[in-house]
């Protein structure tokens, strides 16, 4: 269970602590934060509300980590790594209860994802060992005057201190996405969990307790974004942000000043359907795509584009696999669980009742019982309806019927989104061609868009993001270049 066992060090009384300097604490405020349990809606766990001199505190202790860490070797530091893995692994039942109960998660899926972060912070110790290991010599040639007389030696150096900020949705994964590269990379970490997911992601940090790393190298501290996050994200302290989120990554980019950002905001990915796809593919990836966790992955298939002629055959096939998707609790390992907040649920609600009014053609009933959406696919969507641009983070899918290739093409690239996309089509030449002209991140042929493999570049352009995720990009992104020229004395003779 949650809290107890191996864990019952994080918690006291009722409420979760936070991590400082390698020791679970309570907050000096006296305040907690309540997590509600999306499906019961009632508050199942408390964690701290750290107050900004707690914040000070945890970026100072792991300020000073940071320089031993940064001397301590690679083989090490990878060593240390692979034992959070395993760790987090033998933990994988008690943190997929939190999933369950903080964000509901179906079971399964809750599980998937501790097994699937214990496999990205192995695979990051291996990659960063060989990356960092390397460096490039140059020697000078061509410009006047420099022929042959200076070599310069290049390196990748640690960053320093990297702000962690993942969202409610992988709040294990997409945390350990950014600790994994930042740690292995000779960083310190402090991290902010998002409220709804924070206590996975303090069960997550323990396991790194655990396996040994160094007091003060991983800070974790929780609290209310309106009292903590700015002062986190323009702190002097920190020296790099990496966030995944909503449009609060925008406003954090405008006052985070001079630090490196890596930023995975939202999407709207568009799924363009072609007349001689696969449409039983197609079918089973729009369903995968649009409806796994409820549709609450910024790579969900959020629009599909159709070609008029194979629309109607499209819906059908969709519409069958909606008919079986199951729906309930996460407990029972439901396709579709209740979404994450009560504003959430308006939020899709107010995008359905849009839809209503200007006639959207509706191929399930719409169904709510608080936070619980059942599937929804909304044919014949026009341009003219909020859900054909913007993202609802939840069960509810637009179909809009295309006459062109440009007209998806033009359709998908007239959002403010650019985060991924994908196309259904057996002609090889077009899917490139179309891929080509997609302002998007990635364009997936012939699947559903997925950030995953885990090593695979992840990027998002326009406001889906910026900089590019991954394993080997993230390692790259939270270095610096440190560049030491060697100059020799010019020749006293004259080449030939
Ligand atoms: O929600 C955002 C995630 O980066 C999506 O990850 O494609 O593995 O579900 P996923």
């Amino acid at each position: 269970m949650a809290g107890s066992g191996t864990f019952s060090e994080i918690i006291d009384g009722d409420v979760y602590k936070y991590y400082v300097d390698g020791q679970w604490k309570k907050s000096s405020s006296g305040k907690s934060v309540p997590i509600i349990n999306p499906t019961t809606r009632n508050t199942h766990y408390k964690v701290q509300a750290c107050t900004q001199e707690e914040v000070n505190n945890v970026i100072d202790s792991a300020k000073k980590a940071q320089k031993l860490w940064a001397k301590t070797p690679l083989w090490k530091r990878a060593e240390l790594l692979h034992k959070a893995a395993a760790i987090l692994k033998e933990n994988k039942a008690p943190i997929a209860e939190c999933l369950v109960k903080e964000i509901a998660k179906p079971a399964k899926d809750s599980v998937t994802e501790v097994v699937r972060s214990g496999d990205l912070i192995s695979y990051c110790a291996e990659e960063g060992v060989r990356i960092l290991g390397e460096g490039k010599f140059l020697v000078s040639d061509s410009f006047p005057g420099n022929d042959r007389t200076k070599y310069c030696l290049t390196s990748k150096i640690p960053i320093g201190v990297v702000l962690a900020i993942p969202p409610f949705n992988y709040p294990v994964n997409l945390a350990i996405s950014k600790i994994a590269p930042a740690l292995i990379a000779g960083n310190s970490i402090v991290l902010k969990p998002p409220t709804q997911g924070a206590v996975a992601a303090l069960h997550m940090v323990h396991c790194f307790h655990l396996a040994g790393f160094p007091k003060g190298l991983i800070g974790c501290v929780t609290g209310k974004g309106s009292e903590i996050g700015d002062f986190l994200t323009m702190h002097p302290g920190v020296n790099c942000i990496s966030f995944t989120g909503g449009d609060t990554g925008i406003s954090i980019s405008r006052k985070a000043g001079m630090v490196p950002l890596q930023m995975e905001l939202g999407g709207k990915d568009a799924c363009i359907v072609l007349e001689d796809a696969d449409l039983d593919l197609a079918a089973a990836n729009i369903v995968k795509g649009g409806f796994s966790y409820s549709g609450q992955r910024c790579t969900a298939v959020k629009v599909v584009l159709v070609m008029e002629k194979v629309a109607s055959s499209l819906v059908k096939k969709v519409n069958e696999k909606v008919a079986k998707l199951t729906v309930g609790p996460p407990e029972d390992d439901c396709d579709i669980t209740p979404v994450v907040t009560e504003s959430s649920a308006n939020f899709i609600e107010g995008l359905v009742m849009d839809a209503k009014e200007k006639k959207a053609t509706f191929c399930q009933e719409y169904k709510r019982k608080g936070n619980l959406i059942w599937p929804l696919l909304l044919d014949n969507v026009r341009p003219d309806m909020r859900i054909a641009w913007e993202e609802p983070f939840g069960p509810v899918l637009p179909v809009i019927r295309i006459n062109s290739v440009e007209e998806g093409i033009h359709h998908c690239n007239a959002s403010n989104f650019g985060l991924q996309g994908c196309v259904f089509t057996s002609d090889i030449n077009k899917a490139i061609m179309i891929s080509d002209a997609m302002e998007t991140g990635t364009v997936q042929i012939n699947s559903a868009p997925a950030r995953g493999p885990d090593h695979f570049p992840f990027q998002g352009i326009k406001d889906s993001g910026i900089g590019s995720q991954g394993i080997t990009n993230s390692i790259h992104m939270m270095t610096k270049v440190k560049t030491t020229v060697i100059n020799l004395p010019a020749p006293s003779y004259t080449m030939g």
